[in-house]
């Protein structure tokens, strides 16, 4: 958990907040430092005075009627503050002060690039997922509104990416009440909540997330120029997955995004066992964190079956002879039948039969 730094307060300067924070003072509204604009409102870069301290970020938020802007308001600045350890919001001004991400939204990144393939437009789906996925994982927090306008992509000083996640103001802990439940935009298929948001279910989980990437994998889909008819049904595919009515049979992060990286690999629908790797990583983590609300027989179940991925990840480890992957799968069915016994079993065993897929594809296109 990141530490609260600093101290925290506000001039008033209507329309023009000044924050004190730890010590530094900052400068707000000025349009020249406008980073981007939303549904809630709009983020400036706030400037310090002292120039060796780091620069933030403030949103603005617009009143809007019938709604209470300081719901979302302080709910995000609770967020960022459990997430980054600076978060604070101001009913004053109507602002919150948070962390400023260098980089651009993966929205308008995509917008801005002059050319960009549909398999690019696919590569940062799925980076986004991924992100949702570690947001799970490391605070059990549903964010609530997933799209590509709510991540950030930032470019390291090696040239490498990492994909933020920002607007928490929908956040909220698996099992919670979900913030702003029931007047959320009501739902449509393409970049729409979960139905069951607006059907009267308060509670935030994760499968809401799935949802909402499901729903915004179908908006890039259609917007796609080139796709073939083959990668447009596994894409369906992926979407309908994701966003199942039924809450239970919605799939979860791993399933689809080792789908859609099966989908877009054009020859050899062999992924890369480093990949494998780490789909079998996110999968033994899901049954880890689906242990929160088990039952003692279950856990056992779910202790059993992340053993038994763990054993088949080390022989993906070292792939001497990719014949041994499938002699290590039916060995480890063998030995623990239950790994794809339980409610989830299709999840697992969709992974196995792929990968004993891919391995035959693999073997046969090595032999011509
Ligand atoms: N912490 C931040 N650092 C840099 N830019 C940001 C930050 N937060 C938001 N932005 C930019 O402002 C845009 C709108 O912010 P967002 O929090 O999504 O507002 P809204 O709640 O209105 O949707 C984002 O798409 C992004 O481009
Ligand atoms: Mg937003």
């Amino acid at each position: 958990m990141t530490r609260t730094v600093g101290s925290f307060s506000e001039f008033s300067y209507p329309n023009n907040p000044l924050f004190n924070y730890d010590g530094a003072i900052y400068t707000v509204i000025n349009d020249k430092n406008l980073l981007g604009s939303g549904r809630a409102g709009s983020v400036y870069k706030a400037v310090p005075d002292d120039p060796s301290r780091p620069s933030l970020a403030v949103k603005v938020v617009t009143e809007r009627r019938g709604y209470d802007p300081c719901l979302g308001m302080c709910n995000e600045a609770g967020w960022n503050q459990r997430i980054h350890g600076i978060g604070f919001s101001s009913k004053k001004s109507l602002s919150l002060l948070m962390p400023l991400v260098i980089g651009e939204n993966l929205h308008d990144f995509i917008l801005n690039q002059s050319t960009v393939s549909d398999r690019t437009v696919m590569h940062y789906w799925i980076l986004l997922a991924l992100s949702v996925e570690n947001l799970h994982k490391t605070h059990n927090a549903v964010h609530g509104d997933v799209k590509m306008a709510n991540a950030m992509r930032c470019v390291n000083p090696g040239g490498s990416e990492t994909i933020k996640l920002i607007d928490f103001q929908y956040t909220a802990s698996v099992g919670m009440p979900a913030p702003l439940a029931g007047i959320l935009p009501s739902c449509c298929r393409e970049g729409g909540m979960a139905p069951e948001l607006s059907d009267g279910s308060i509670t935030a989980t994760r499968a809401q997330d799935y949802y909402r990437l499901g729903s915004t994998l179908l908006c890039l889909l259609k917007r796609m120029s080139h796709v073939s008819q083959e990668v447009k049904t596994s894409v369906t595919k992926i979407t309908n997955g994701l966003c199942w009515h039924n809450v239970q049979n919605r799939w979860c992060i791993p399933h689809a995004v080792y789908e859609l990286e099966c989908a877009l690999t054009i020859i050899p629908r062999y992924p890369a066992s480093a990949t494998f790797c780490t789909l079998l990583d996110s999968h033994i983590d899901v049954l880890a964190g689906e242990m929160y609300a088990a039952t003692q027989e279950t856990i056992k179940l779910k202790t059993e079956k992340q053993t038994a991925l763990r054993e088949i990840q080390k022989a993906l480890l070292d792939p001497r002879d990719l014949r041994t992957i499938t002699q290590k799968v039916a060995s480890v069915r063998k030995t623990y039948p239950k790994v794809t016994a339980g409610f989830f079993f299709l999840r697992t065993k969709t992974l196995l039969d792929e990968l004993l897929r891919c391995e035959k594809s693999s073997t046969t296109r090595a032999l011509q």
